[in-house]
């Protein structure tokens, strides 16, 4: 058995993946594992923070959802081809957001449509899936209230309406995906930590450390 795992947290802006992460790397420490590695999508290499800073902040010029597509598979190949895929038979990856992200945001948020995501999927050969996705399911209100006093990026910016449809776009996928866990992200976060440290123990106890 591989003696680590590849953990991807996902939910809406302001559903708390952030600190869920830092969050798992202390409990994966305080296993004693320490060949963790924490990235996050858009971005995680030098090229793929350049575009996440294009895709989060771009203002003064009229921004095409299928621009932000583009870019957005872009920063997921560097991610892909300069830390996942060197290091996932050796180290326990942690990243905030994945390809799941997607789905939920371009197809569900924006409405492309979804032959186009197959097609860059295959295109950019995303063959590495990870061992348990952890989806903070949390109620657009609620995240939109967590964020309010936040200096808002363009993405953040949409209104309740966008989140719900991203939001129903993560159930919808996570009903049919047995590695997506849903967590309930409504409560208090330290609510959300227990439920959280339930899966990520279950995960370690299933792996040889
Ligand atoms: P996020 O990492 O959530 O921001 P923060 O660190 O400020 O909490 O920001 C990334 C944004 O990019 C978020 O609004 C969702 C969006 N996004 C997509 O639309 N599609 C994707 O595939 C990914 C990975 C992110």
């Amino acid at each position: 058995m591989k003696n680590h795992k590849f953990i991807v947290i996902e939910g809406i802006d302001g559903s708390g993946k952030t600190t869920i992460c830092n969050y798992i790397i202390k409990l994966l420490k305080n296993f004693n594992i320490t060949n963790i590695i924490l990235t996050h999508e858009p971005g995680g290499t030098p090229v793929a923070e350049k575009l996440r800073n294009i895709i989060k902040f771009t203002k003064k010029e009229n921004f095409s959802y299928k621009t932000e597509l583009l870019l957005i598979y872009a920063s997921r190949l560097q991610l892909l081809n300069n830390i996942i895929r060197p290091n996932i038979n050796t180290h326990w990856i942690i990243s905030d957001r994945y390809d799941i992200s997607s789905y939920a945001y371009q197809i569900g948020g924006r409405g492309i449509n979804k032959k186009y995501i197959t097609f860059l999927q295959n295109f950019i050969k995303n063959n590495i899936k990870p061992d348990i996705i952890i989806y903070l399911d949390i109620d657009p209100i609620i995240a939109l209230q967590r964020i309010k006093f936040k200096k808002k990026d363009r993405i953040e910016n949409e209104s309740i309406n966008f989140f719900s449809r991203v939001r129903n776009y993560y159930l919808k996928i996570a009903k049919k995906n047995k590695i997506i866990k849903i967590i309930n992200a409504n409560n208090s976060l330290e609510n959300v930590k227990f439920l959280v440290k339930k899966k990520i123990i279950k995960l370690i106890k299933f792996t040889e450390i």
